[in-house]
């Protein structure tokens, strides 16, 4: 694999090595296996892989989650050795090289920037868009790749894409996880021991849902959702809700669910002072 931190030498790269299908898998570092599952499936579909690895200040509305976020660009690059091979690329951009001028850019996603993450983390989605965008244009992928366990960048991701016509397939594949059940996260690393030891209690909660959904309500299971997860100390619930995965308009009642759609239980979860996300399909026979 070769190593790139400047748009020049991506360039320069392109013009000699690149052959298609090339496939992104766009990151903000701190890999773990989830990463690597996305890097691997673009392996196998794809003669050329660009792994991106920037921490993109744009997407942080919390200047301390931005200054706490994991960064080991030395084990990341370890991890991309074992697997990527002599054509591939990682590409790790400067703030400059992402945005040699200030990105003034206003995305509209309608309903996709309104909801769930969108309330909780303002001006989120318009970041993400930038940087994606950005790398989109920098590497023209015909595959970029996406973890499903960030359900809603999945969704603004698609919308980016039809948007701003590029042509470029959006694969997403699904969340990886912990043998305990905790979706693989980068900010995992920043659990206590003691809430990270409760933190599956996220997903046991949303498997419970599922199964719920053929007897209960859906007021019902959000009352559900919270005692469940709230009992635990240090636990609260950002939010639940249970959205379809085409405009994401969260659903209050299970007779609002239409039969043409896919729907998908969606968390955000303050354990300790660490945010967690996940979700999970809702099979409604
Ligand atoms: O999912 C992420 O890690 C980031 O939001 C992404 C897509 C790499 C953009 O910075």
């Amino acid at each position: 694999m070769k190593v790139v931190t400047t748009v020049k030498e991506l360039r320069r790269k392109f013009g000699k090595v690149i052959f298609p299908p090339v496939g992104l898998v766009p990151t903000m570092g701190a890999l773990h296996e989830g990463h690597l599952s996305l890097v691997l499936s673009a392996i196998r579909e794809c003669e050329t892989v660009i792994v991106s690895i920037y921490v993109n200040p744009e997407q942080f509305n919390d200047k301390e989650d931005l200054k706490n976020y994991p960064r080991n660009t030395e084990k990341d690059l370890e991890m991309l050795q074992g697997v990527l091979r002599g054509n591939d690329l990682v590409f790790i951009p400067s703030d400059k090289e992402i945005y040699p001028e200030k990105d003034t850019r206003i995305f509209n996603f309608g309903n996709l920037d309104k909801v769930m993450e969108a309330l909780h983390r303002p001006g989120h989605f318009n970041g993400v868009a930038k940087v994606v965008s950005r790398l989109f244009e920098l590497t023209n992928p015909d595959i970029s790749y996406f973890g499903i366990k960030d359900f809603q960048q999945v969704a603004v991701v698609k919308a980016l894409v039809k948007q701003c016509g590029f042509n470029i397939r959006i694969s997403a594949k699904p969340v990886i996880r912990e043998t305990d059940g905790l979706a693989m996260s980068s900010r995992n690393q920043l659990l206590e021991p003691g809430i990270r030891d409760q933190a599956p209690v996220i997903y046991h909660t949303l498997r419970k849902v599922s199964s719920m959904m053929k007897e209960k309500d859906i007021p019902d299971i959000k009352i559900f959702v919270r005692n469940n997860i709230e009992k635990h100390k240090d636990f609260e619930i950002e939010y639940f809700e249970i959205v379809d995965d085409v405009e994401l308009i969260p659903v209050n009642r299970k007779d609002e669910m239409g039969n043409d759609r896919r729907y998908y239980g969606c968390i955000a979860v303050k354990a300790g002072k660490i945010r967690l996300i996940d979700n999970i399909e809702i099979e409604l026979s």
